[in-house]
């Protein structure tokens, strides 16, 4: 029998599901699922390391599952849960908790980032150890994320090494899978600094279900240069490479090739070129969103968990046997 090789990766239920999160990560998971055995998980128990109110996170949980089957994301071809309901991702988390360097954990810097802003806990600093457990509990291959996960990824990477080699080889090593083009889609309103769902200013990013107007909008106003020839330089020109990023993305279509089209067309007609592509992109994502009813998408959820937890059980089996917690 064939084997596929296997895909894991997990999105943060936070309400603001943006481009960046689209065409860094998504789009991948969506097309993946033609050729691979694919893994996907809503991590809730990541997004509750920093402040939350939880009557707000119930729906952004709902949320995101929906997103994602809005998106793609088909639970007969991939198994899709939230993280939360297979308990054994914090189990594995702890096993590799106690074999995690705390130096390796102070040099993370999303944590160091996020420490500054929202103030250190426990959850936050262990953050990457337990990403590790979500890709090492199903021995994934493969993790197509954004460029920001890369430290991440090496280091579920080094910590799959450190076990088997304590332990003898039990995980797969994954590689992380980050797109070419659109790997760190920036910030509309500061290019300088990637879009991210944490930023207080609505205008810096295009959620996946804004509608045609709110696209445009921030399409349009997005910070450019005042030098008016389209040119794909990151250094020069952030902020249209950004927008050259996210058009080649979105449709295929080559920065190169792009360059061709637009160098001289100027940035009026080329913003509305990308906010154009943007709203046929999300359009029938929005649309697909709006027919998901909550409770039936609770109970596809509960399914998925308890495939994932069957799934999961057999694989920990073999790290409890490893490390001697084996059922006595
Ligand atoms: P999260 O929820 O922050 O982001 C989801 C995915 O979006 C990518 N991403 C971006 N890509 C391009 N440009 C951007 N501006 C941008 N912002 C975010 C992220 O790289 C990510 O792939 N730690 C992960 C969640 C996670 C995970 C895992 C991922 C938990 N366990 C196991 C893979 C495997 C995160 O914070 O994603």
């Amino acid at each position: 029998m064939e084997t596929r090789q296997k895909v894991f990766s997990g999105l943060q239920p936070t309400g603001n599901i943006h481009i960046g999160n689209y065409l860094g990560a998504l789009k991948n998971w969506v097309s993946f699922q033609d050729s691979y055995e694919t893994v996907y998980c809503v991590v809730d128990l990541h997004a509750i390391t920093v402040p939350y109110d939880p009557v707000e996170f119930k729906k952004d949980r709902i949320a995101a599952a929906k997103v994602l089957l809005a998106m793609g994301i088909d639970p007969e071809r991939s198994m899709f849960y939230f993280q939360s309901q297979v308990p054994q991702h914090a189990e594995l988390s702890w096993i590799l908790g106690t074999m995690t360097p705390t130096g390796v954990l102070n040099r993370m810097t999303q944590y160091k980032e996020k420490a500054d802003k929202v103030g250190a806990n426990l959850g936050l600093y262990s953050y990457p150890v337990l990403m590790a457990a979500d890709i090492l509990l199903f021995n994934a291959d493969l993790v197509p994320v954004g460029d920001d996960q890369r430290q991440h990824l090496e280091m579920a990477r080094d910590l799959a090494e450190r076990f088997n080699n304590r332990f003898g080889e039990v995980f797969h090593i994954p590689e992380a899978y980050i797109p070419d083009v659109s790997a760190r889609i920036m910030s509309l309103t500061d290019p300088q600094v990637k879009m991210s769902k944490s930023d207080a200013n609505p205008k810096s990013m295009v959620l996946v279900l804004d509608v045609p107007d709110a696209i445009n909008k921030k399409i349009k106003s997005a910070v450019t240069d005042s030098d008016p020839g389209v040119r794909y330089d990151p250094t020069e020109k952030p902020g249209i490479s950004n927008l050259l990023e996210i058009m080649s993305a979105c449709t295929g279509v080559s920065i190169d090739a792009l360059v061709d089209e637009y160098a001289t067309s100027g940035y009026g007609v080329f913003k509305q070129a990308v906010a154009d592509v943007v709203i046929e992109e999300f359009a029938p994502i929005r649309v697909a969103y709006e027919r998901l009813d909550d409770a039936d998408v609770a109970r596809m959820m509960h399914k998925g968990a308890l495939d994932a937890r069957i799934a999961a059980e057999a694989y920990q089996a073999k790290v409890r046997a490893a490390v001697g917690l084996d059922r006595i």
